[in-house]
């Protein structure tokens, strides 16, 4: 089997680059996720995952994040091949060399991230981006349009739901139709109808109250389910429905199993982690015995940071703290 002919050096530099850039993002997801551990009923967190979710910068750099991510793995995987394609005979007697231990230690620890993505995929990106149901929120205000506040308070007013209040508002009209001039008539009908366009949200906000489901600082309505999200993107496109991150992440964390699945892929991504940080720097021509030293020092406080850093949230939301 032939592979495109690409300079080994060049290849182990590219790896080197898209591995860099992972790191990278690494440290940021990891210091984000640390929000979630505030006891503040989402507000730091939530507004993080509005901006990443609302700005287009942010939009690009996803888009890019999961180019690279994929980049990545096909680049190993083609470096492994390669590797392996350049000598078609094993040798009659194995030897155990620390790289061979290495490589295959990466090999493994990187399937077992990559099985961790897929799952972690579907419990959260796959959600934002509508493939999988979760939990949902929505801005107060960007609900609040004139006909949704008059059939609010006029509804709690009167001490009827939002749909009774419009029908007995339906009601009286077609009694008093007759009386009325044919103008004013149709002009109430259009009103009416605008109010009857407005229960489904009125109705929605109403229960957010008395459920409790307004968040601490009542900006936000929580908990809401894969219909009301629909509801909402069909009669106020714009209101920017999301997935409700702060929420969906305490409450996976609550499932032992999942906490114990995380700490396992924690553990792999610790070993990919100790060899792969080095590997950039050697792979760049950025180390020499002058900085080795330093490089090492700084690999070894990096994973370090970014394995108890994640690992934090899981162990901690599970004890409750
Ligand atoms: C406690 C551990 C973790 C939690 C609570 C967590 C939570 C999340 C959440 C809520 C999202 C969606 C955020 C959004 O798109 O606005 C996300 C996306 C993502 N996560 Fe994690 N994550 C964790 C660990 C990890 C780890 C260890 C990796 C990599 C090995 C990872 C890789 C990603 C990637 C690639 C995305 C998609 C890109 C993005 O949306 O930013 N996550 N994670």
């Amino acid at each position: 089997m032939q592979l495109p002919k690409i300079h080994s050096i060049t290849k182990k530099m590219l790896v080197a680059l898209v591995g860099g850039f992972l790191l990278l993002f690494l440290l940021f997801h990891m210091t984000a996720n640390l929000f979630i551990l505030r006891h503040d009923d989402g507000a730091w967190y939530s507004a993080f995952c509005h901006f990443m979710g609302t700005n287009w910068v942010v939009k690009l750099f996803e888009v890019v994040l999961l180019g690279v991510l994929a980049l990545h793995i096909l680049l190993t995987l083609w470096l492994a091949l390669t590797n392996r394609l350049a000598r078609p005979v094993r040798y009659k007697q194995r030897q155990r060399s620390e790289t061979h231990t290495t490589s295959k230690l990466m090999m493994w620890t990187g399937i077992l991230i990559f099985a961790f993505l897929v799952m972690h995929f579907c419990q959260f990106y796959f959600v934002k981006i509508g493939w999988v149901k979760g939990e949902y929120m929505v801005e107060v205000e960007k609900l609040q349009t004139d006909e949704v506040n008059t059939v609010q308070q006029f509804s709690m007013q009167q001490g009827m739901s939002p749909e009774d209040f419009v029908s007995s508002l339906e009601g009286q009209l077609a009694m008093y139709a007759d009386q009325m001039p044919a103008e004013e008539y149709e002009s109430m009908v259009q009103n009416i109808a605008n109010l009857r366009g407005a229960v489904p949200v009125a109705g929605l906000l109403s229960d957010a109250v008395a459920k409790g489901h307004l968040s601490e600082n009542r900006k936000w309505v929580r908990h809401l389910d894969y219909d009301q999200r629909q509801m909402l993107k069909k009669t106020v496109p714009d209101c920017g429905v999301e997935p409700d991150f702060y929420y969906m992440s305490r409450q996976l964390f609550h499932n032992a199993l999942m906490v114990i699945l995380y700490l396992i892929a924690f553990v792999a991504l610790f070993m990919h982690l100790t060899h792969a940080f080095p590997s950039v720097f050697q792979s760049l021509g950025l180390n020499n015995y002058k900085y080795n030293n330093f490089i090492e020092i700084c690999g070894k406080i990096y994973t370090w940071v970014i394995t108890l850093g994640f690992a934090a949230v899981p162990i901690l939301v599970y004890i409750g703290l």
